[in-house]
């Protein structure tokens, strides 16, 4: 049942987050692995019949469900703790489960280390989600330009390449999925491959990284185009995967909706420049020291314009998180999300709240209010919750959110987390009719 069906049944999603606004955040946030280089490189571990050591890895449902289409694979897989050892020497590239791979978009980002490890490969179709359709033709278009053949049917597509050959590839978009996807294919690939206008973004170039200590020859990681020289197999390896800047950004974010003063560490911090850049702008005062970043938010927002683009541009992971906190700015902010074409999922949330947003299109025109008020409010995808915990930390009164399920793929402990920056938040489950 929508939001809508259950209001009119009468029955209410169970709330999960119960927040009670208007406190600061002050204090430190401790920052995991990121999820959005973790899931890559756990799909990249398929390329080695070798044994490779994940250390710090954080226990999120997305990393939960890809290890999971592991087993299914056949794949060892073991946590020790934080890290994961991961074998995939005894793996049947046929043996991917529908219902996983429709659960998490990212799953799809085994088709190219099956395909080039093994030859050939069965791997459902990921679903469209909340942000938009997600298609994957720039992936599959770079596997048949690698050699592969493609045959979908019954909800799966079915990869065959005895031997994938080098290839020159142009992404119509820098998408990062379709750029991951093709430079682990190209790893095993015979000869060179160029991908040009190639995904940038900071968890790209930590796959590259890896799959580098793997034994691969990768080159221009982190610009536009990416060179692979093919090389005949793979070795094991024991990697420490990036920070996640969205994790960091979505703390920073929130401390400067509460106007509050708090680091985030251990971070990259030239990986946050673009939000940094942004939050300066809104009045932020922050301090880079080594590892950490500190932010403190003294003066009421500022508005600014935002224009979501592909690294280095501003996150599109970030965007919601930010309207949340441009809502309560003194003035009107115009955030543009050029990158998916339905992220605006939040808005409607939040404007119940008091916000005052209008859509143009991909543009938000968001005018600030004096204050937001605490509402009962229903998550829709991980960063749309990630805005409303936000808002509602910087709202008037209580708020409770369900379906906070969503947070769970991306942010780890994140109730915890905020309650020790002061946050007055609790996880609940009761079930309440209306
Ligand atoms: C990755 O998704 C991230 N997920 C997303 O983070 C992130 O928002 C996105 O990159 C953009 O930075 C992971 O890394 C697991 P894309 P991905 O392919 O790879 C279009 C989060 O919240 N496109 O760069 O799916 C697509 O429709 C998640 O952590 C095609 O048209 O993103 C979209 O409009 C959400 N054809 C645009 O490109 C294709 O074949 C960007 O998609 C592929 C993509």
């Amino acid at each position: 049942m929508n939001h809508e069906e259950q209001e009119q049944t009468g029955i209410a999603h169970e709330p999960d987050l119960y927040i009670q606004g208007g406190r600061p955040l002050r204090g430190e946030a401790r920052i995991e692995a990121s999820k959005n280089a973790v899931l890559p490189i756990l799909s990249a571990t398929l390329l080695t019949p070798d044994a490779v050591r994940l250390p710090g890895v954080p226990w999120l449902h997305d990393v939960d469900t890809l290890s999971r289409v592991h087993k299914a694979l056949g794949t060892d897989l073991q946590r020790e703790g934080h890290d994961l050892i991961v074998q995939t020497n005894d793996v049947d590239p046929f043996a991917a489960p529908e219902h996983l791979v429709r659960r998490m978009r990212a799953s799809f980002l085994i088709a190219g280390p099956l395909l080039a490890r093994f030859g050939a490969a069965r791997v459902p179709l990921p679903g469209g989600c909340a942000i938009g359709s997600r298609p994957i033709d720039l992936h599959l278009k770079g596997l048949v330009a690698l050699g592969a053949d493609v045959q979908s049917g019954n909800g799966s597509i079915e990869f065959r390449a005895p031997r994938l050959h080098g290839a020159n590839i142009y992404l119509d978009f820098p998408s990062v999925g379709a750029t991951e996807n093709l430079l682990m294919a190209a790893t095993l690939a015979d000869g060179w491959t160029t991908i040009e206008n190639a995904a940038q973004e900071p968890e790209v170039v930590d796959l590259a990284n890896f799959l580098c200590s793997l034994g691969a020859e990768v080159r221009g990681a982190g610009t536009a185009e990416l060179r692979i020289h093919g090389v005949r197999r793979l070795h094991g390896a024991e990697y420490q995967v990036i920070s996640d800047r969205i994790e960091a950004g979505t703390y920073l974010v929130a401390t400067a909706a509460t106007g509050g003063d708090v680091t985030v560490a251990p971070v990259l911090p030239e990986h946050l420049k673009p939000l940094l850049a942004k939050l300066r702008e809104a009045g932020g005062v922050i301090e880079v020291h080594g590892d950490t970043v500190r932010l403190r938010q003294s003066e009421r927002l500022r508005p600014i314009d935002v224009k979501t683009m592909p690294h280095p541009g501003f996150p599109t992971d970030l965007q919601a998180p930010l309207m949340a906190a441009l809502s309560l700015a003194d003035g009107t902010s115009v955030i543009t999300e050029t990158v998916f074409e339905n992220r605006f999922m939040h808005v409607s949330e939040l404007r119940r709240m008091g916000a005052d947003i209008k859509i143009e299109g991909r543009t938000a025109m968001v005018t600030g209010v004096s204050h937001l008020t605490g509402a009962n409010l229903h998550a829709s995808d991980l960063r749309a919750a990630a805005a409303l915990v936000i808002a509602a930390l910087a709202a008037d009164g209580r708020s409770t959110i369900a379906d906070a399920y969503h947070l769970d793929r991306g942010y780890a402990n994140l109730e915890e987390k905020f309650a020790q920056l002061g946050a007055d938040i609790e996880r609940r489950t009761c079930s309440e009719v209306l």
